[in-house]
């Protein structure tokens, strides 16, 4: 698969969906629950706000953040496909006091107001955006000034190091086997393609500086194999 093609993109997040948080569970040994509430807790969402999660996927950082801002505030969840959508309504329709809706949309238009969000959160999106300069451009854009922001995926890191040998291993070793056992073996072969691709930190730090963030800091995580890129409007 072409990585940067949103069509294809979106088809593979179809695909993947119904086994997609199982996996992400077994690949990270449940530890990607975590990196997700790491990053909630240093943004500081707080009741009232109205908060966006881009790519969200089957939306557990959007019901996340809506436990954060009750009462008062507001979370929209956007994805491109519609399946892994699906998911995460069902997933709000089991805690339905949660002030969350999910919607289907592009990170890169998402046609929400300018300067409407309080915060914003894009988990393992930014890596499959076709131009992930313009999907930080268009994060800035419907940011409040002064809103805050995350964005977390897998670091790229430098060739030839043993952090990158230890990711270049566990992606092949470990990641692709395990995803083929279930039939999903080219959907995660992407992962590797798609990184290969992704702004390493400091790129994306100037990405960011470029599309106006005031404030602009890649922080290397799990012993550098994840990177999450914090931002202020
Ligand atoms: C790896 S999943 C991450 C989902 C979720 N944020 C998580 O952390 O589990 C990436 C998601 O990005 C979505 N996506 C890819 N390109 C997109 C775009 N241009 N606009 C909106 N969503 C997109 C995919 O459909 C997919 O659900």
């Amino acid at each position: 698969m072409k990585p940067g093609d949103p069509t294809a993109v979106e088809q593979l997040f179809d695909a993947v969906a119904p086994r997609y948080d199982r996996l992400n569970d077994v690949l990270s040994f449940g530890l990607h629950r975590q990196w997700k509430r790491q990053v909630v807790r240093a943004l500081r969402p707080v009741a009232g706000e109205h908060w966006l999660d881009l790519c969200c996927g089957t939306g557990d950082l959007a019901l996340e953040l809506a436990r954060c801002v009750r009462p008062g505030g507001r979370v929209i969840g956007v994805d491109a496909a519609a399946a892994p959508l699906h998911l995460a309504e069902a997933r709000q329709q089991r805690q339905p006091w949660l002030p969350v809706r999910f919607q289907q949309g592009d990170a890169l238009e998402t046609g929400l107001s300018s300067g409407s969000a309080d915060g914003l959160v894009m988990a393992y999106g930014l890596r499959n955006l076709a131009d992930p300069a313009r999907g930080l451009e268009e994060m800035r854009r419907v940011l409040k000034r002064g809103g805050r922001a995350a964005v977390l995926d897998f670091n790229r890191l430098l060739p030839g190091t043993a952090a990158a040998q230890f990711q270049r291993l566990y992606l092949r070793r470990l990641v692709v086997p395990i995803a083929a056992s279930v039939g999903l073996k080219d959907e995660y072969a992407y992962l590797e393609e798609s990184l290969q691709r992704f702004p390493m930190g400091h790129e994306q730090e100037a990405l960011a500086r470029r599309a106006g963030f005031s404030e602009v800091q890649h922080q290397p995580m799990v012993g550098g194999q994840m990177g999450c890129l914090m931002l202020r409007a």
